[in-house]
């Protein structure tokens, strides 16, 4: 591990251009649960499908710099907080499948029931606090020349953290959004348990996560590419590297001539092609590798 970390710095020093990509294991340490750790562990619910968008080969498209493939559905991530059972899920929420609530089809069917899911959600983010490997990364984009964050994490931990260019794949959880017209609202007047309606339109208001069978941000997705494509150092942080289209980011990268670093305690389909591999927790590592 001292030598991969000392190669590691050795890169980084040398390089003008970064890029960096985190998922859920960056912000395990600040309480956040990652998403496939627990759904392995806890085992995929009863007559669950199988767990679309997750297989970096069932998903990917042919242009993926151009946007995610029409219907290329994030994720079942979010059947974690469902499966676990006991542990931190509400009582409530435990009958739930996450993939039966985050769908727009859910929302249009039962708003209330997945509003307050989120309202429990948002409630674990707002407590959670960003950690040292968050706060490394704010750090060294203070100091590189070029820096771009791209992550799939909805909690809004790095900017918390201080930094700035974060391109978020997935949405943000803390953000409103106008169901029918897509517009980022100003957070709304809530009542507990009752979704807002749009100042505007009427419609419902929504979380700003991207949901099953919605395409991601194209702008977000488009410049995530270009920073993968464009950096001398792409370091991979805390992610399965499974969930298409973030999961070919590293590779797009290695393709492009760029050194990529994994941070990881656990192997990942990208762990045999990294030009370095650094097993550890995020916020172990990076403070070492950045500090
Ligand atoms: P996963 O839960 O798939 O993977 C988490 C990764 O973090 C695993 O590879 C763990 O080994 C690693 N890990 C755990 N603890 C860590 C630590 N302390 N430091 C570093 N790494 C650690 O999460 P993602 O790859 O982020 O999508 O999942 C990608 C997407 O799948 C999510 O954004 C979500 C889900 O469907 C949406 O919600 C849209």
């Amino acid at each position: 591990m001292d030598e991969n970390l000392a190669k590691a710095r050795a890169l980084l020093a040398a390089a003008s251009r970064i890029a960096v990509l985190t998922g859920a294991g960056i912000s395990a340490e600040s309480g956040i649960p990652t998403f496939r750790d627990a759904m392995s562990a806890a085992g995929p619910p009863q007559g669950a499908r199988p767990p679309g968008g997750e297989r970096r080969e069932a998903t990917i498209g042919g242009d993926h710099v151009a946007g995610p493939p029409q219907g290329a559905g994030p994720p079942g991530g979010e059947r974690r907080e469902a499966t676990i059972g006991g542990g931190h899920t509400a009582g409530l929420w435990a009958q739930f499948r996450p993939e039966d609530l985050a769908t727009p089809e859910a929302f249009a069917a039962n708003p209330k029931v997945v509003w307050e899911w989120y309202a429990w959600r948002r409630e674990r983010v707002a407590k959670a606090a960003p950690n040292a490997g968050h706060t490394a990364l704010a750090n060294l984009e203070r100091r590189a020349a070029h820096f771009a964050l791209i992550t799939q994490n909805v909690d809004g931990l790095h900017r918390r953290a201080g930094s700035r260019n974060v391109i978020e794949l997935h949405g943000n959880i803390m953000i409103d959004r106008c169901f029918a017209e897509g517009r980022v609202l100003a957070a709304a007047d809530e009542l507990p348990g009752t979704p807002p309606r749009c100042a505007r339109c009427g419609a419902l208001v929504r979380p700003g996560v991207v949901w099953f069978g919605e395409m991601l941000p194209p702008k977000a997705l488009e410049d995530a590419f270009a920073a993968a494509q464009g950096c001398d150092v792409f370091l991979s942080i805390g992610t399965s590297t499974v969930v298409e289209p973030a999961a070919s980011l590293p590779f797009a990268a290695l393709d492009a001539g760029a050194s990529v670093i994994e941070v990881n305690p656990t192997r990942t389909p990208l762990s045999a092609r990294a030009t370095i591999v650094l097993a550890g927790a995020a916020g172990e590592v990076l403070p070492r590798l950045l500090g």
